[in-house]
């Protein structure tokens, strides 16, 4: 299964996938990391993987479809079957989602539908939720809104602020995003409407 990133920042997430299919525990072939920040992280850690690369910055087209255009064009061109987005802070248009013929996942650190969209574990905090998380979902053309592939909880401390609450949370996104990946690529991850079924019996 050809799979590629799409990601903005540091590429924690993308590193726990490279780590699990350099151990051979993640049977997917990378075959991209594209980025719309030459600065991130995330595309030296694909280049140290040698993973190909591309930057699609912001600064460099007119407006978002110009970029969405070169960025699906890539990606079909690389034959891609999964796009997984890793820390990609640019929201997927309705026309970019409608032509691409692949699924499209998100990891995002909170237990959706709670704490949608930017700082989740902050909005987790001022709530004062008891127990936050993580959940992998594929992506639909509202924000954090598509349907639930895997979530896992953490508790919320009395003494915890977002970064803590965020470290706790990234742990257990590095296990629940190679996982999720894992079963897609089983064929074990099934869609009917908003409901994904997983079967782990076989
Ligand atoms: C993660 O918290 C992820 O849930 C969210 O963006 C962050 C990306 O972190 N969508 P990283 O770049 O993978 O380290």
């Amino acid at each position: 299964m050809k799979v590629a990133v799409l990601a903005s920042g540091r590429g924690s997430n993308l590193q726990s996938l490279i780590n699990e299919w350099q151990d051979d525990s993640l049977p997917v072939e990378f075959v991209g990391v594209g980025s719309d920040n030459v600065k991130a992280q995330a595309l030296i850690i694909a280049e140290n993987a040698e993973i190909m690369t591309r930057a699609f910055p912001k600064e460099s087209y007119q407006n978002r479809q110009a970029q969405e255009i070169d960025v699906l064009n890539w990606l079909e061109e690389l034959g891609v079957e999964l796009l997984i987005l890793a820390g990609y802070m640019r929201v997927l248009s309705r026309e970019f989602i409608q032509r691409a013929d692949y699924p499209i996942i998100n990891i995002h650190p909170s237990l959706l539908p709670s704490f949608p969209g930017l700082n989740a574990q902050k909005q987790a905090i001022e709530y004062g939720v008891k127990v936050s998380g993580c959940t992998v979902h594929f992506v639909d053309e509202g924000m954090d809104s598509g349907p639930i592939i895997l979530q896992q909880p953490v508790p919320v401390f009395a003494e915890d602020d977002e970064h803590t609450l965020a470290e706790r949370i990234l742990k257990v996104e590095h296990q629940i995003y190679p996982e999720a990946v894992r079963l897609i690529k089983a064929g074990k991850v099934k869609r009917e409407g908003r409901k994904v079924i997983i079967h782990t019996d076989s």
